[in-house]
């Protein structure tokens, strides 16, 4: 992985007067030199708003956020460009669906979530059901960190219209048992919106063998830069929902009195979209797939497998859903009354390692597994076992001066 390294010039900074080691990737990934060239590029040579002019710039600033999109829908399989939205990142992937069900949910449906999900999976759910009357249930967390699946056969009826849960957890870094929850949702007549951010970058997500209705996923966890974000949706339920931004670039014809709106995706992608950054996630995708996807995974795999074999051998941690089925993050406290997460934390930036500390934006789970919040190391494809060894060198000298 040594010319993936050299890839990140961030990496060579140092913090505290130590190298950084860069293990706060599910909050944000680093970017490659291809990205920021990306960004470079665009601005250097191509700026000019998209879909609008028919001078060269415009044309040619079109023509590389639309080829951006195509390659957004070859790396998730998507059978058409047109069902691929940008968004501004997950969040408004998840609301563009919910203010999009405001017209279409009624006081006698149900929604149901689950109690694994970051709060952007949470609220605007909690939101809808308040503006339409729907009923919010969610799938219960084992204390083991993985969620009692067994509840779904009493939880989905007939009344259940769409199922919103990630793919992989941000907080504790477990991957949902997809194919289960997707089927019987289907059987009873349900959507499924799979939140993928903590997916994407870390192994191959195909939207059509997932078989969901909507995948949403943020840029910027994924090498590309902040305020990127992709809807996938089927075309026929994208087409059922209405737009929740008005604006230019989303109509068909407008008149003082009523607007007709665009086909997709434009009629979800009002105003001037981040062109320089939905290119630039075109990067990304790019630098994803010269590695190839099995190659990141299996190095992540083998990272964690390290990570967590070595954590396990120091007495007084706790690791959260230590046997579950694992990608990308790993969670843990250690296991003292008083000593608090972000105690930890602190002492690990003072030696330069990253890591986020806290409720990681998910107080259900911290409520359900009764502590305030856990230590996350989370990883990407350009960490490596010296990263590793450096960060449980970090959290033995933490134990011996809080435990
Ligand atoms: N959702 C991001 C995280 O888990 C911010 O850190």
């Amino acid at each position: 992985m040594k010319s993936i390294r050299a890839q990140f010039p961030i990496l060579d900074r140092e913090v505290n007067g130590k190298p950084l080691i860069y293990l706060d990737n599910a909050a944000t990934s680093q970017k490659p030199k291809k990205v920021i060239e990306a960004i470079t590029n665009y601005y250097e040579t191509l700026n000019a708003n998209v879909h609008r002019g028919i001078h060269t710039l415009s044309q040619e600033a079109t023509t590389a956020m639309e080829d951006a999109r195509g390659k957004v829908q070859n790396f998730i399989n998507a059978p058409y460009a047109h069902e691929v939205i940008f968004t501004y990142g997950t969040t408004d992937s998840i609301n563009l669906i919910t203010r999009g069900l405001e017209g279409i949910l009624t006081d006698d449906d149900e929604v149901l979530i689950s109690e694994l999900e970051h709060h952007s999976n949470i609220v605007p759910w909690q939101m809808l059901c308040e503006m339409t009357g729907a009923t919010l249930r969610y799938i219960p967390l084992l204390d083991s960190g993985v969620l009692d699946v067994e509840r779904l056969d009493a939880l989905l009826t007939d009344k259940t219209k769409i199922v919103a849960f990630n793919h992989v957890s941000n907080a504790l870094g477990v991957i949902n048992p997809v194919k289960e929850i997707v089927d019987k949702a289907h059987a009873v007549g349900a959507w499924v919106m799979l939140d993928g951010a903590q997916a994407v970058p870390h192994m191959q997500v195909d939207v059509q063998e997932l078989n969901v209705e909507f995948y949403a996923f943020s840029g910027h966890k994924m090498y590309a830069p902040t305020g990127t974000g992709v809807l996938y949706g089927k075309e026929d339920i994208l087409n059922q929902l209405k737009p929740y931004r008005g604006g230019g670039e989303m109509i068909d014809v407008v008149t003082m009195e009523k607007t007709t709106y665009a086909g997709l995706p434009f009629k979800f992608e009002a105003g001037t979209p981040n062109i320089c950054g939905n290119i630039a996630l075109g990067a990304a995708v790019d630098f994803m797939l010269e590695i190839g996807m099995d190659t990141i995974a299996q190095h992540e795999k083998e990272l964690l497998e390290y990570t967590l074999n070595q954590l396990s051998e120091i007495d007084g941690l706790e690791i959260y859903a230590k046997n579950a089925p694992r990608s990308g993050a790993i969670s843990f406290n250690i296991q003292k009354t008083g000593v608090h997460s972000s105690d930890v934390g602190m002492i690990l930036d003072r030696m330069g390692i990253a890591v986020r500390t806290g409720h990681h934006c998910c107080q259900p789970i911290m409520s359900k597994l009764d502590i305030p919040g856990t230590v996350r190391a989370s990883f990407a494809v350009y960490n490596n076992k010296k990263d590793v060894d450096e960060l449980i060198k970090g959290v033995k000298l933490a134990l011996n001066m809080l435990g």
